[in-house]
């Protein structure tokens, strides 16, 4: 009876001390999918907040730009990706919302992707080539309706949030536009700068240190309230197109299935970014919105990514947008 209980001893030790410590998460580098070219808001918002959220996690945070399809791809890379919490995606209105109506994706925009948590937003801006003979939102309008051909607008492809927010501008304004499909605005940045295209329905955060430069020009930002940053810009109600309100939301996803541990960790290390001073002033700098604290767990992304597929399917599905 002894002997058995003191083997039994023997082996429960062995175990306990072979068995090995649940691995501490993460252990190595964690990979961030941005579905959009380097250099672009989506892009820099990433780089900023990972700059920070290595320091919660004490491991590096790196930024890979796969591109293309409005961002479809970039998100179906994180999709079949390894549920480990090491591969996480970048996304927003318009990969995780819009993409759903517009393509026949290979995966589930809300069963295939474990939510992660909601990031800063971002008013819309409408902007413009310096060469465009108008200074004010109605004079670009009369500008817009008075050319033989519809104006070239740059966007991200199909689907992602300049194009949405394209087809937001020409059903408030009744202007047609000829989109160009860039595989982010940051090209499409530089192609305005550089006078190949004539407007950008664009996020705020991407514009902004271009309309400061003087190398293109603002006209409105599509909201109800000017951005603190940028106090010379007009809102869409202010400029004659009350219609036209549209602030883009971002969030992280995980592949389904990434252990509840690693999202819980990413989630507190972006809340931490986001609450860090310096890295608040650099994002709140681009005239990004903090999101609100309420809406800050898996869940909320989760029910709120819901709430957008319900709202925004039938408008852009009656837009009848083709994809090659
Ligand atoms: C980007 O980072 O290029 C944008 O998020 C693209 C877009 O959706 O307009």
């Amino acid at each position: 009876m002894v002997k058995s209980f003191l083997t039994a001893c023997a082996l429960l030790f062995a175990f306990a001390t072979s068995a090995p410590a649940a691995e501490k998460f993460p252990s190595h580098p964690i990979t961030v999918v941005v579905p959009f070219s380097a250099g672009g808001p989506s892009d820099a918002m990433m780089r900023i907040l990972g700059e920070r959220m290595k320091v919660t996690l004490g491991e590096a945070v790196l930024i890979e730009n796969t591109t293309g399809a409005g961002g479809s791809i970039g998100v179906g890379r994180v999709v079949h990706s390894p549920p480990d919490g090491y591969t996480i995606g970048f996304g927003h209105l318009g990969t995780h919302v819009a993409n759903g109506a517009i393509y026949k994706l290979n995966y589930d925009l809300v069963t295939d992707l474990e939510p992660v948590v909601l990031l800063p937003s971002n008013p819309m801006i409408v902007v413009s080539k310096n060469a465009v003979p108008a200074k004010t939102l109605p004079d670009l309008l009369g500008w817009l309706k008075s050319r033989p051909q519809p104006a070239t607008a740059g966007t991200a492809g199909a689907g992602s949030a300049s194009h949405v927010a394209g087809l937001a501008f020409e059903a408030a304004s009744g202007v047609k536009l000829q989109f160009v499909p860039y595989r982010g605005t940051g090209p499409a940045m530089n192609d305005l700068v550089g006078g190949q295209i004539d407007v950008i329905i664009d996020q705020t955060s991407n514009s902004i240190n271009q309309v400061r430069a003087g190398t293109i020009r603002a006209y409105a930002i599509a909201d109800s309230k000017r951005v603190a940053q940028a106090q010379e810009i007009p809102t869409t109600d202010e400029a004659g197109l009350p219609a036209f309100h549209m602030t883009l939301w971002s969030g992280l996803w995980a592949p389904k299935g990434t252990p509840r541990d690693a999202i819980t960790r990413i989630n507190a290390a972006v809340l931490d970014a986001l609450h860090d001073p310096a890295t608040r002033k650099q994002l709140e700098n681009l005239g990004l919105e903090m999101p609100p604290a309420d809406k800050s767990t898996p869940e909320a992304l989760g029910a709120w990514q819901k709430a957008e597929i319900a709202k925004w399917w039938p408008i852009i599905k009656a837009a009848h947008v083709t994809v090659d």
